[in-house]
């Protein structure tokens, strides 16, 4: 068996969609382990552009299996309007090339509230969430009272399940000013799209076991990244996932040792969404000049994205979190024109240096980036396709980063086009 887990090795956004995309025409199962519709990744095959939140990338390709795995929060509304808006373009969706993990949790509406009432509680220290709920259902799921695909077959249990989420619910939503929810309306509403969402569910493990068996090709497709872990993220600035490789196995339920090549998908620079610290961000004209060149603004909620410098202590962190074996680089075609490049290559707290981030989120805000300065490249490395194709500089700065994130670059990107890329090592040929 062959298989590869793209993880992303920054605060997401480090342009996935791509990667993964072309990643997929080489798989057999393209299979989601964590995150929700949180994730946001734009394809464009044979001129056609799709937008996909929930659904794994391989449902847009034929004879693909795609999976959402027992890890991921499912919106019931958002997965089938999904489904829906790929289907108006084509895109044959049916239980033969979907399967949805019985076990995975539900996002009911009530989470929609709790995600937009929490954020309002945080006062001035909110964590900028999307808003989709997928906090509060993880809270759910860890408390043991959430609602899992498979209790759309038992009607009885899931009014009883629900009775007991909303008496816990409507207290909170009660203090927060809030409208308490009726449990009733949420049965009916889950109910009328029980049997829709049923004809999709299944026991994933069972499915991936057989794939894995059978020796397919099988793509774990991560969202978010590394620095939005819960547990390894700049907390409690984060997603509520565990988004670094090892969640792979836990949110699908295959052993650890499924999965064969770790892929982190690194961008030439930094860029972020939401609050929480950000070292290297630069709120200049550089950061400025990033973010317009580089079309920094979020796939899901449209937010303008923070920009800055590479950071290669966070991402040399996130190599070894997930156990990265090469990197998928991507946007250094935005760097092209300026004269000088940083690259973070360390910090300082309190006169002293640091070479790895510290978990502190007070300590994360004090850290001081140490720069080194490498000269920039005046020539265009967009569409290049070849090392050849590469200005001197831009060869160098790709060498060092290697050098300083202990990982090689296995793919370059240096467009939004999938031929635009420069191919090292296939990540499937292992
Ligand atoms: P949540 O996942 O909606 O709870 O949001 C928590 C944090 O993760 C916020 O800072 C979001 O901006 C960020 N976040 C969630 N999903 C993504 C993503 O797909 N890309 C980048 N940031 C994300």
């Amino acid at each position: 068996m062959s298989s590869v887990a793209v993880i992303g090795s920054q605060w997401g956004d480090e342009g996935k969609g791509k990667i993964v995309d072309w990643l997929s025409s080489r798989a057999d199962v393209v299979v989601r382990f964590q995150g929700g519709h949180n994730a946001g990744h734009t394809l464009v095959i044979d001129g056609k552009e799709y937008k996909l939140n929930l659904l794994p990338s391989g449902i847009v390709r034929k004879n693909k299996l795609s999976i959402i795995g027992n890890g991921v929060v499912v919106s019931p509304t958002a997965l089938l309007k999904e489904i829906k808006a790929v289907k108006e373009k084509g895109v044959e969706v049916s239980p033969e090339n979907l399967l949805l993990s019985e076990s995975a949790n539900l996002i009911l509406s009530v989470h929609i509230a709790l995600d937009e009432a929490m954020e309002i509680a945080r006062g001035g220290n909110p964590i900028g969430t999307t808003k989709r709920g997928i906090g509060p259902c993880y809270e759910d799921k860890i408390a043991r009272r959430g609602v899992r695909v498979c209790d759309l077959r038992h009607p009885d249990v899931l009014r009883e399940k629900l009775e007991s989420m909303m008496r816990h619910h409507n207290i909170l939503l009660k203090a927060y000013g809030l409208d308490a929810v009726s449990p009733d309306k949420v049965y009916d509403e889950l109910m009328a799209l029980a049997p829709d969402l049923l004809s999709y569910a299944g026991v994933a493990w069972l499915k991936l076991d057989e794939a894995k068996t059978e020796g397919k090709k099988i793509l774990f497709e991560g969202a978010q990244g590394t620095m939005l872990d819960i547990d390894h993220g700049t907390y409690p600035f984060v997603t509520s996932s565990n988004t670094v490789a090892a969640s792979a196995s836990s949110g699908t339920g295959m052993g650890v040792n499924a999965v064969k090549y770790v892929l982190g998908i690194t961008k030439a620079y930094t860029t972020r969404v939401g609050t929480g610290p950000f070292p290297t961000e630069l709120n200049d004209e550089t950061g400025e000049f990033l973010g317009q060149k580089g079309k920094e603004f979020g796939t899901v909620t449209g937010r303008k994205r923070r920009c800055g410098w590479f950071d290669a202590v966070l991402v040399r962190q996130a190599v070894k979190l997930s156990g990265m074996q090469g990197i998928a680089l991507t946007k250094l075609d935005v760097l092209d024109g300026l004269d000088e490049i940083k690259i973070c290559v360390g910090y300082e707290l309190d006169g002293k240096r640091l070479d790895y981030y510290p978990p502190s989120q007070v300590d994360q805000a004090r850290v001081k980036p140490v720069y080194e300065a490498v000269e920039g490249w005046k020539e265009s490395t967009y569409g290049a396709r070849t090392w050849a194709a590469l200005p001197a500089q831009a060869i160098k700065y790709v060498r060092y980063i290697e050098e300083l994130i202990e990982a090689p670059v296995s793919m370059l990107s240096t467009s939004p086009e999938r031929d635009d890329t420069i191919l090292v090592r296939d990540p499937f040929l292992d």
